[in-house]
């Protein structure tokens, strides 16, 4: 696997790959890898010529009061980890390298998808999420990105820009994959305790007792941000940021569920913010 730390390395990367006809799949991620990026790599090769993923803790998409300096950096275990899934090429630049002293310029969605759910509680992420992305799919020259249903907001925004941007990529979601108890795998899992890690089982059990009510015939929304409202309270060490249905992938406001309803929320176990959703399916 070829490790590219330069815009420049990248660029003649990608240069060289499109010069022998070969698609580009591109996987961002902020490293710490765990099997939910993996499942993202594992698309990315079944669908390309060449996958390219990037290991980048972005600075642009904290807020001041946020874990960029505590996100946990482990690149050699993430290249291991990149290799046993066959990936070509690593991206990892230090972040001078990405925003060099005059840098100033930024993708801003702007409007109602960026306001609500993360976008509400976290000022400024989204555009730091767009200006990096769209940084990187320039720069691997990428046919296909793939990014997580966890976050699904997340890939509403970068649809919206690439889009509006007429950027020439196709932007692929996977599925949120989990552990055997049912709790999302996340980075930021690395920073619960064994009895948090415990605790947060509560995220998707609260969203499965929604699915089921959904199954069963429950339409209402407000009956279903309910539910899981409760089941979050029954669980002592959560604190709920939120718990919010809306139509997927518009994020428009709803008063009846379907089967294109996200219900997403966003709980804090102890220090750490966690995130789940699940689309609701009859
Ligand atoms: P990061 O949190 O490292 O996630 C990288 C990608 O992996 C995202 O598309 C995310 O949705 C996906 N992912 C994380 N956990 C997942 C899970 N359990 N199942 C499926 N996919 C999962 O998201 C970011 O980084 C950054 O915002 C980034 C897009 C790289 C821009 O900096």
């Amino acid at each position: 696997m070829e490790i590219l730390t330069t815009l420049q390395a990248i660029k003649d990367y990608a240069a060289q790959a499109k010069k022998q006809g070969k698609s580009i799949g591109l996987v961002p991620t902020m490293g710490a890898l765990h099997e939910g990026h993996l499942t993202l790599m594992r698309e990315a090769r079944a669908k390309c010529d060449i996958v390219i993923a990037s290991v980048f803790v972005n600075p642009t998409q904290f807020g001041p009061n946020e874990d960029y300096d505590a996100y946990p950096r482990q690149f050699a275990a993430d290249c291991e980890k990149l290799e046993s899934v066959n990936v070509d090429a690593v991206f990892h630049p230090e972040p001078a390298e990405m925003y060099p002293e005059g840098y100033c310029t930024y993708v801003n969605v702007e409007g109602d998808i960026t306001h609500k759910l993360c976008g509400a509680q976290r000022p400024g992420h989204f555009r730091g999420v767009a200006t990096v992305v769209t940084k990187l799919i320039n720069l691997a020259r990428a046919d296909e990105a793939f990014f997580g249903q966890k976050d699904a907001q997340q890939v509403t925004v970068i649809r919206r820009f690439v889009e509006d941007l007429n950027i020439n990529v196709h932007i692929n979601m996977v599925p949120i994959a989990r552990e055997e108890n049912g709790l999302a795998r996340s980075s930021r899992n690395t920073y619960l305790s064994p009895a948090e890690k415990e605790a947060a089982l509560v995220l998707s059990r609260s969203l499965k007792a929604a699915k089921a009510a959904f199954a069963n015939g429950e339409r209402e929304i407000s009956a279903l941000e309910h539910i899981v409202t409760e089941e979050l309270h029954k669980e002592p060490m959560a604190n709920i940021d939120y718990v919010k249905a809306y139509a997927y992938p518009s994020l428009k406001p709803l008063t009846e569920a379907s089967e294109d309803t996200l219900l997403a929320i966003a709980v804090k176990i102890g220090k750490t913010r966690l995130i789940d959703n699940v689309i609701l399916s009859a």
